[in-house]
């Protein structure tokens, strides 16, 4: 059984509840139960946590080194500018997607760039909930 972390970064507690228009109205607590219930149709061992907070989420990081087969991870805001993160991820060389609710090309110049996406097999962005999904299928099969 394959073994894979979900990590969501800062403010993804608040989907459901901030702007709806860009990232939906179902809540992530909603959008994790139907993620582990695909997980374990596709075979995969599913952990996902969730902080705000960069220490965190480096720690759940390293923590997977030798016990995980992938990272999924949506770092929020930290994508932008977290080179903690990022060196986390390149020091655990685990495959990695980076995943985004909205598509970060189509908003402002800031969310552009991903100091993270250069570490991970690939980041997959702009169609929602859905990421998650197709993120699953695809460490599926790695
Ligand atoms: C996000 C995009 C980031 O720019 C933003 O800071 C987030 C969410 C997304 O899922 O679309 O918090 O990662």
């Amino acid at each position: 059984m394959k073994q894979v972390l979900l990590l969501h970064g800062p403010n993804l507690n608040m989907t459901g509840i901030r702007e709806k228009g860009v990232y939906g109205s179902e809540t992530l607590e909603d959008i994790n139960r139907e993620l582990m219930e695909y997980a374990s149709k596709l075979g995969i061992a599913l952990e996902i946590f969730q902080s705000n907070h960069e220490g965190e989420l480096i720690d759940k990081i390293h923590e997977a080194y030798g016990k995980k087969d992938a990272i999924v991870i949506n770092p929020g805001a930290f994508t932008h500018y977290s080179y903690a993160i990022r060196d986390a991820l390149a020091a655990v060389q685990l495959p990695a997607v980076e995943v985004h609710l909205s598509n970060i090309h189509q908003r402002e110049e800031f969310r552009h760039t991903s100091v993270t996406a250069p570490v991970c097999k690939g980041q997959i962005c702009g169609f929602g909930k859905w990421g998650y999904f197709a993120a699953l299928d695809l460490v599926n099969r790695l």
